[in-house]
């Protein structure tokens, strides 16, 4: 009797499937975020050798320290969150002095869908809140080097966006739908294929 429902079960699946040519899979969610800092030393940021690659370096070692506790890099081909994302989520990060002693930097990075997870206990978060907590928690001046940009301001700007790879079209505001005519290509190929960068900065 078992059997008979799971077989009938699996049939109405397997016909449900069949018939609809529009699978969605969940978009690729792109997070920036904005520190500001209004009090830097702009004269002794000059200064430092290498100052790009440094502040890079020290806003991806902060992002890598909070994805250590909550799972926030997101971009795995296969969307599992990933405790060793080499990356964060392909963060791109740039700094821009905004005029006077006004430093900016912006973050943007794939990341996972709220509510983000906790690593080690059964919690979660979101990665606004988690971020902002890492902000007030002065990791995002991980380096030395990073003592001239002085206190951030306390609020983080945040915005997000969805995205689809190659061969989907967005719909319903976080979902992509195969094109049509790329239907016979497994999905995973299109998956892999990278944002184009202009895309994640034009956020
Ligand atoms: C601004 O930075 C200077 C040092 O660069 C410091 O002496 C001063 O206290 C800072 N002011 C504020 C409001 O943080
Ligand atoms: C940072 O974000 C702001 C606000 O969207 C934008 O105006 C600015 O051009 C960005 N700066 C850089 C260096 O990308």
């Amino acid at each position: 009797m078992i059997r008979i429902a799971v077989l009938l079960l699996f049939s109405f699946a397997f016909s449900v499937h069949a018939q609809s040519n529009d699978v969605t899979v969940p978009a690729v969610r792109v997070v920036r975020l904005q520190v500001e800092y209004r009090n830097a030393s702009i004269s002794d940021l000059q200064k430092i050798h290498k100052w790009n690659a440094i502040m890079r370096n020290s806003v991806l070692a902060s992002l890598k320290f909070i994805n250590k506790h909550w799972l926030i890099c997101g971009g795995s081909p296969s969307d599992t969150p990933s405790f060793s994302n080499a990356d964060c989520g392909k963060a791109q990060v740039t700094g821009e002095i905004v005029g006077g002693n006004h430093y900016r930097i912006n973050v943007t990075l794939i990341a996972e869908r709220d509510p983000v997870k906790n690593a080690k206990v059964e919690a979660t978060s979101t990665v606004y809140a988690v971020a902002h907590i890492g902000l007030k928690g002065g990791i995002f001046q991980y380096t030395n080097a990073l003592k001239v940009l002085g206190k951030p301001e306390p609020k983080l700007s945040f915005d997000e966006a969805f995205f689809c790879y190659r061969g989907a079209t967005l719909v319903d505001t976080d979902k992509c739908r195969k094109d049509r005519r790329l239907r016979d290509s497994p999905l995973l190929d299109s998956v892999e294929t990278p944002i184009p960068l202009d895309n994640l900065l034009a956020l």
